[in-house]
């Protein structure tokens, strides 16, 4: 049996003033089901890392931030470094988000520099990977799942790995802010062979300890069946991250799936 733990993150996206952020993340620590075995992660914009990770300080979730610069320090206006992130407690770098690669336009190469920064800085990088509706469609999702995996993973430390470090999340850009979820059994053969992909560069035992989370319109309502599959290790969730009662929902749902 699996030793995975669930991972379910709440990517808050560019939503939510100061004080609606403030007011949920409260309400999130109000109604974090007791006894939750999942792991639990906050992702809110730069500007309210501090004020969210404040409020969850003590209890059982953890900070993550949306994106993250390679460099150390310097002349790049408008970016955040790893180490600034890493100061306000931030444990989680989210790392090729679709709408980073889709509307920002951020390479393969760029993500990879990336990755190995929030790798470097001693954070869980969490990389996202999925196809368009129309690469579905052509039947090009494993090849294009594959290489997005091979250039954002390259010369990534198997020690990184080892620590629990290194997190994928299979998001097809279809499923996003669509309404339309993939069925468990459609994501689940994407996560099987992204479990595969892994175990080709670090090994089977190593790619077994990977959490693969899935995301794309996960409401509560579906989070259950999808934690049910095999491969999927946790969920990256969108707009039901938003309201208190789905996000609480869905971190109860892993309690009550595959054992974890
Ligand atoms: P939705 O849950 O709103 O579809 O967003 C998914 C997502 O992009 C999480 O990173």
């Amino acid at each position: 049996m699996s030793t995975r733990k669930f991972l379910i993150a709440g990517n808050w996206k560019m939503n939510l003033s100061h004080a609606k952020a403030v007011e949920l993340a409260q309400g999130l620590v109000k109604q974090f089901p007791a006894g939750s075995p999942a792991q639990v992660a906050l992702i809110p914009t730069f500007v309210h890392l501090e004020a969210v990770g404040a409020i969850i300080k003590g209890s059982p979730m953890k900070l993550g931030a949306q994106d993250a610069y390679f460099e150390k320090h310097g002349a790049f206006t408008g970016e955040v470094s790893c180490e600034q992130l890493a100061e306000l407690a931030v444990q989680y770098v989210l790392v090729g988000h679709s709408e980073r690669r889709h509307i920002l336009h951020e390479t393969d190469s760029l993500l990879n520099k990336k990755l190995l920064s929030v790798l470097a800085g001693n954070m869980t990088a969490v990389l996202c990977v999925g196809e368009t509706l129309d690469q579905r469609k052509g039947n090009q999702t494993q090849s294009v799942v594959q290489t997005q995996l091979q250039h954002g993973l390259a010369g990534v430390p198997t020690g990184a790995v080892e620590q629990g470090r290194l997190v994928i999340a299979y998001e097809p850009v279809w499923a996003i802010g669509t309404g339309l979820t993939a069925t468990p059994e459609q994501a689940q053969e994407v996560h099987q062979f992204i479990r595969e992909r892994l175990a080709g560069q670090f090994g089977q035992g190593l790619a077994q300890s990977v959490q693969i989370q899935y995301g794309g319109s996960v409401k509560k309502a579906s989070a259950h069946s999808l934690l049910s599959q095999p491969d999927i290790d946790g969920l990256l969730v969108g707009g039901a991250s938003l309201i208190v009662e789905e996000f609480a929902g869905i971190i109860a749902a892993a309690a009550t799936a595959k054992a974890a």
